[in-house]
Formats: structure tokens, C-alpha cells, sequence
């Protein structure tokens, strides 16, 4: 089962995570740390966040795609235990790719990912009548707009740019292409948490 997140989805597809798509917070830690080297806080706090609003927690399991038997019987209301794609939480409104708009989103998103993020927000205002950006949608998206640029660079690219092959081998196809090297080093919340208040900033 394929979800929303090119991160997660290239996790499963790899076997950083299990196949079927339905984790447990430990193994999104793992993965996290194991696939794109996040440390330790940024990968606890992923996990069990998104355990809280997608997941099951008695159960201690969740889908990273959709909503599925698999993570158990369901405790009571005002769990959601949706899986990660349940709508306006964290899926959402003003997704980069997923919509209509996949490969203007390479060309124009390697580039100049500040005003593309700002230029799916007007679009959705513009377009979708029932457009919504609230928590925690509205801080995922300006979190996923950085990650690429964080953690789907090759490691031994000296400029630090996304190449239109990782970008289509992460986004389209859920894979690592093929000799791709993490980046060195432990990504930290605040590696991308800079790299959102610089594109907030521009679009605020
Ligand atoms: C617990 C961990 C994670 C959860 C629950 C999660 C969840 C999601 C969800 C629900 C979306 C879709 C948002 C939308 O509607 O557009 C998304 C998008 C995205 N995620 Fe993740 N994600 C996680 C980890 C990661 C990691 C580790 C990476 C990269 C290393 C990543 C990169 C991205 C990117 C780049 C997008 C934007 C896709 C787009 O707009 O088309 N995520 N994620």
C-alpha cells in the first residue's frame, strides 16, 4: 500500500520499513535514522507524533498509508486511527506533487522551492473552494517543502542541489535511484527548521 509521503513510502520500498506499510513507532525511528540519517530527536518526535493522530496506540501500530484492519481493533472516539494519508491532518490541501501539477512541480520546485511553496497555497486558494491549511497540516507542508532538499540531495553533490533523477526517483517512484549516498552527518530539527522559516518567511 502506497501513502502520501515520498519519504515513508521510499522507507517501505527499500525494507527500512515492512512492505505492507503498517509500523510500529520503533521501526519509523530505525528507518528514519537508518535511511536518511535523522538523529535522535526529530526521529522520536516523527514517530510519535504521528502515532498520536494517525495511529493506533493501544495497539502500538499504525499504517503509513491508508486506514487499515491490520493496525487492530480500534479504540474509541475521538481516535482517528486513519493511517498517515487521513485527510487535513497531516495530508492535506496544497501538496507539491500529488494533484495535477507533477512535473511543473520538478521544474519549478528544484529551483525555487520558496515561491513554489507559496504558489501552491495561492493555486488551492484560487481553485478549491473547500481549501483548508490549518494545524498540523499548515506546518507538514512548510516542513515538507525543505525535507528534499535536506534529505533527497546526494551526499557527495557539492552544490547541495536536488538532481532531477533523485527528485523523480524519491517523489515519483518511491525509490532511491540506484548508487544514491545519504548526505553525511545527523539531520536535527533545527537543520530543518532553518531551511522552513526561510521559506516561510518568504511566503508569509
Ligand atoms: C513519521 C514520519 C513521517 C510522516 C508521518 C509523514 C507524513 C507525510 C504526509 C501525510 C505527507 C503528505 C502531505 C500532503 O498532503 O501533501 C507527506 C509529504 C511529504 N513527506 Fe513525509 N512523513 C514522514 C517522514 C518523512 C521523511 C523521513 C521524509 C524525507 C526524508 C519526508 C518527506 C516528505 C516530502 C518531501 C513530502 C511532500 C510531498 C508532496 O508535497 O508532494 N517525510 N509526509
Amino acid at each position: 500500500m502506497r501513502g502520501p509521503c515520498p519519504g515513508l513510502n521510499t522507507l517501505a520500498f527499500h525494507g527500512y520499513l515492512p512492505r505492507n506499510e503498517i509500523v510500529t513507532p520503533t521501526q519509523i525511528i530505525n528507518a528514519v535514522q537508518n535511511g536518511f540519517g535523522m538523529d535522535d530527536t526529530l526521529a522520536v518526535q516523527l514517530a510519535y507524533a504521528t502515532m498520536l493522530v494517525d495511529g493506533n496506540p493501544l495497539m502500538n501500530l499504525m499504517s503509513i498509508g491508508g486506514k487499515s484492519s491490520l493496525t487492530g481493533p480500534d479504540p474509541p472516539k475521538p481516535a482517528i486511527v486513519g493511517g498517515v494519508d487521513t485527510h487535513a491532518v497531516l495530508e492535506g490541501d496544497a501538496s507539491m506533487t500529488r494533484g495535477d501539477v507533477f512535473f511543473a512541480f520538478l521544474t519549478f520546485y528544484i529551483y525555487m522551492a520558496t515561491e513554489y511553496r507559496f504558489y501552491r497555497i495561492q493555486q488551492s486558494v484560487a481553485e478549491n473552494s473547500t481549501f483548508s491549511f490549518i494545524s498540523p497540516r499548515i506546518v507538514t507542508a512548510y516542513g515538507e517543502a525543505a525535507a528534499p532538499f535536506v534529505f533527497f540531495v546526494d551526499g557527495r553533490k557539492a552544490d547541495g542541489q536536488l538532481s532531477i533523477e533523485n527528485a523523480l526517483g524519491f517523489f515519483r517512484d518511491g525509490i532511491m535511484s540506484d548508487d544514491f549516498h545519504r548526505a553525511d552527518g545527523l539531520k536535527t530539527f533545527h537543520l530543518v527548521d532553518n531551511s522552513v522559516d526561510a521559506i516561510s518567511l518568504k511566503t508569509t
